[in-house]
């Protein structure tokens, strides 16, 4: 394992003023996205629509990476170049999603198990040739009645640290997504709870896997009140919260900590990372962001499917990284 390559791709990444737009959706979930929209998921439109977010013009200047999906590191622009290169020519590093999603936890079939480690070395030899050089595994946490169990969250945190141990080894910077979900009427005390409990027994298997802590990044959810929930956190107790929790978790080696948007608006997504970096200024570990949904929801929206609208979808979401990279530093107004 090459240290010192790893730990400078895990710093590019969280960079300041920079971040990383998770553009890495499953054939099912881009459908479901493009479905509400509009927009018919093909493998065309699909590339047309990943073409658009990359080819925005200076966005590399608000983002160090962009997490890919299979389909999408193999898919090429208009004018030839394969999309992992459109990404390296504006200045982004490429990543790729390699865990191969959720199944149902056996004999706990309201909770969630991410699979993906058979074949892995092999995929992630693969995906380095293509440009990759950085990595990303999700696992889910549900909260509810008489869940999360032990046995899911230990099930979940095992895999994640095989999963960041395989990448390292393949010279790849893991970043290791634990994702306890907003569903829920729950309140934001069992989020941090839960959250609490689920980071500790990530981190205490990443120990024992061997994983070389500043070569890797955490992308974890904010601790928020569960979205039916009828108290809602407002700004600064999710910001507290969520760093208090994640100072009793994460260790702090780790150079960089990259939430997750997880259901949140976007508007609600940039606040909360800026209040965390306006209320702290003495942490371990950068804050930043590694949005999906917050990044794109305005301009898929805008974009339709219709190539007249890249220009107005380019701008929409080139405003959001901006904003997310004020994020950065505290200084965000909208
Ligand atoms: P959201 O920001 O939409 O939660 O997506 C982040 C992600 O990569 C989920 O795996």
């Amino acid at each position: 394992m090459d240290k010192g390559q790893l730990e400078s791709t895990a710093r590019a990444l969280v960079a300041p003023g920079k971040g990383i737009l998770a553009a890495d959706e499953s054939f099912g979930t881009i459908g479901k996205r493009f479905k509400a929209v509009g927009i018919e998921s093909t493998e065309d439109t699909r590339r047309r629509y990943r073409q658009m977010l990359f080819t925005t013009p200076g966005i590399g200047e608000f983002l160090s990476g962009v997490i890919l999906f299979d389909e999408t590191i193999r898919q090429k622009a208009d004018d030839g170049r394969p999309l992992p290169r459109v990404l390296e020519d504006q200045g982004v590093i490429p990543g790729i999603k390699v865990d191969k999603s959720t199944t149902a936890l056996p004999l706990s079939p309201q909770e969630k198990f991410t699979q993906g480690l058979d074949g892995l070395r092999e995929r992630l030899e693969e995906y380095r040739g293509m440009g990759a050089r950085f990595t990303k595994w999700r696992a889910v946490i549900t909260i509810g009645e008489g869940i999360p169990t032990e046995r899911c969250i230990g099930a979940n945190a095992h895999g994640l640290a095989l999963f960041a141990a395989f990448s390292q080894e393949a010279g790849l910077v893991p970043i290791v997504e634990p994702e306890v979900l907003i569903d829920g009427d729950h309140t934001i005390e069992r989020c941090y709870e839960v959250t609490e409990w689920t980071l500790n027994r990530t981190f205490d298997y990443i120990y024992e896997m061997g994983v070389e802590l500043s070569g890797m990044l955490l992308k974890p959810n904010m601790v928020i009140s569960g979205k039916d929930c009828p108290e809602q956190a407002g700004v600064e107790e999710v910001a507290r919260m969520t760093v208090e929790c994640l100072k009793r978790s994460v260790p702090a080696a780790v150079p960089g900590i990259v939430f997750l948007s997880g259901g949140q608006s976007d508007i609600q997504a940039t606040a909360h990372l800026n209040a965390m970096n306006r209320l702290y200024d003495d942490l371990p570990w950068e804050l930043s962001f590694s949005y999906a949904r917050a990044l794109q929801g305005r301009p898929m929206e805008i974009w339709k499917g219709d190539d007249a609208n890249v220009e107005a979808a380019q701008k929409a979401f080139y405003h959001r990284a901006k904003m997310n990279s004020a994020a950065r530093s505290g200084s965000y107004s909208e």
